[in-house]
């Protein structure tokens, strides 16, 4: 074939597969595989991505991922680029790519690998069981914390919290306030209770479990409630992004329109918030106009940069007007 042309049965030019995560792993795995971190960080977003995984309850995306699979094996805790070129011992490159194969087959979301989540720029304790601390509220804590009228004795309630990343957030930011932070589910009281040792604060933050307000002293009056309950229909279980599957559906899901748990919130918020307090909901971009209708258009829709942030606050006033 003269340089220059097409030998018209070659079929060097048709487009090879790229290939597949197992694939990638597999070789990782050899001894002459990635030796230093920057190689791992290589091989682990590598594998994240081709294995089709976003990684947005897990760590965010495939590079956060990567980063935390590499730097929380190495205990390198600020994930920090200070040592890319550094080597990796063979133990540690095991331990990296072991946790790397249970990511992308369950898949499992980093959290509950390494027992860490991050959110609003602190550490939080998670566990399998416990949902992954997200909310677009993380955005917004300073600008939410602006509109909130403390009064002398300050005061915090977190319905559904979870981990209590949301609530320890909010105190840590506001330094006079105690805060008391609810859930149904013991084993996310159990995790928030590690929080608030973790976090310093056990003499002004408790966690305990209620059903709503069920458990939640009648007599004490919040300046400030915050509550990301669940809120997606039940419908969507196995419908939804599967990276979510290994949470639990209590956490996420709700019967019919989703919303009973945000009427319920809404609907007794009045009777345990001071009369200038303020209640603050995420409920989720896509349910603006069914809350909407339930506080008859009142209250305050809050944005990040420019983008909806499926997050309502609303005065006692205004929601008992
Ligand atoms: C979407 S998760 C949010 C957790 C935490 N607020 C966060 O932002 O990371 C919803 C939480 O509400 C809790 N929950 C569900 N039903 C509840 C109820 N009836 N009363 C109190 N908490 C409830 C779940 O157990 C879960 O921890």
């Amino acid at each position: 074939v003269t340089p220059g042309h097409r030998d018209p049965d070659s079929t060097d030019d048709e487009p090879r597969p790229a290939p597949a995560w197992d694939e990638v792993l597999a070789a990782a795995r050899h001894d002459d595989g990635p030796s230093r971190v920057c190689d791992l960080l290589r091989v682990c977003e590598t594998v994240i991505t081709r294995a089709g995984l976003s990684g947005f309850n897990s760590m965010g995306s495939p590079r956060k991922d990567a980063q935390a699979l590499v730097y929380e094996t190495l205990a390198i805790r600020d994930h920090s680029d200070r040592f890319l070129d550094a080597v990796v011992t063979s133990v540690e490159r095991a331990a990296i790519l072991d946790l790397l194969e249970r990511r992308v087959a369950g898949p499992i979301p980093v959290p509950y690998l390494t027992g860490q989540a991050f959110f609003a720029g602190r550490r939080f304790f998670v566990r399998a069981g416990v949902f992954i601390p997200r909310s677009a509220l993380g955005y917004l804590l300073d600008e939410v914390l602006g509109a909130v009228a403390w009064s002398a004795t300050p005061r915090l309630l977190e319905v559904g919290c979870g981990t209590g990343a949301l609530g320890i957030s909010i105190a840590v930011r506001a330094p006079g306030v105690h805060a008391d932070l609810v859930d149904i589910d013991p084993l996310a009281v159990q995790v928030a209770n590690e929080n608030i040792a973790r976090h310093g604060l056990a003499d002004r933050v408790r966690s305990s479990v209620s059903d709503m307000y069920a458990g939640v002293d009648a007599t004490a009056r919040y300046d400030l409630i915050v509550a990301n309950l669940p809120y997606v229909p039940d419908v969507q279980i196995g419908r939804t992004n599967r990276e979510i599957e290994g949470e639990p559906q209590s956490a996420i899901y709700r019967p019919g329109d989703g919303l009973d748990h945000v009427r319920a919130v809404l609907a007794d918020a009045a009777l345990h918030l001071a009369d200038t307090g303020l209640l603050v909901l995420e409920v989720g971009t896509f349910n603006r106009t069914g809350v909407q209708e339930l506080v008859s258009g009142r209250g305050r829709w809050w944005t990040v940069g420019n983008q909806e942030a499926g997050v309502l606050s609303i005065t006692r006033d205004e929601l008992k007007a």
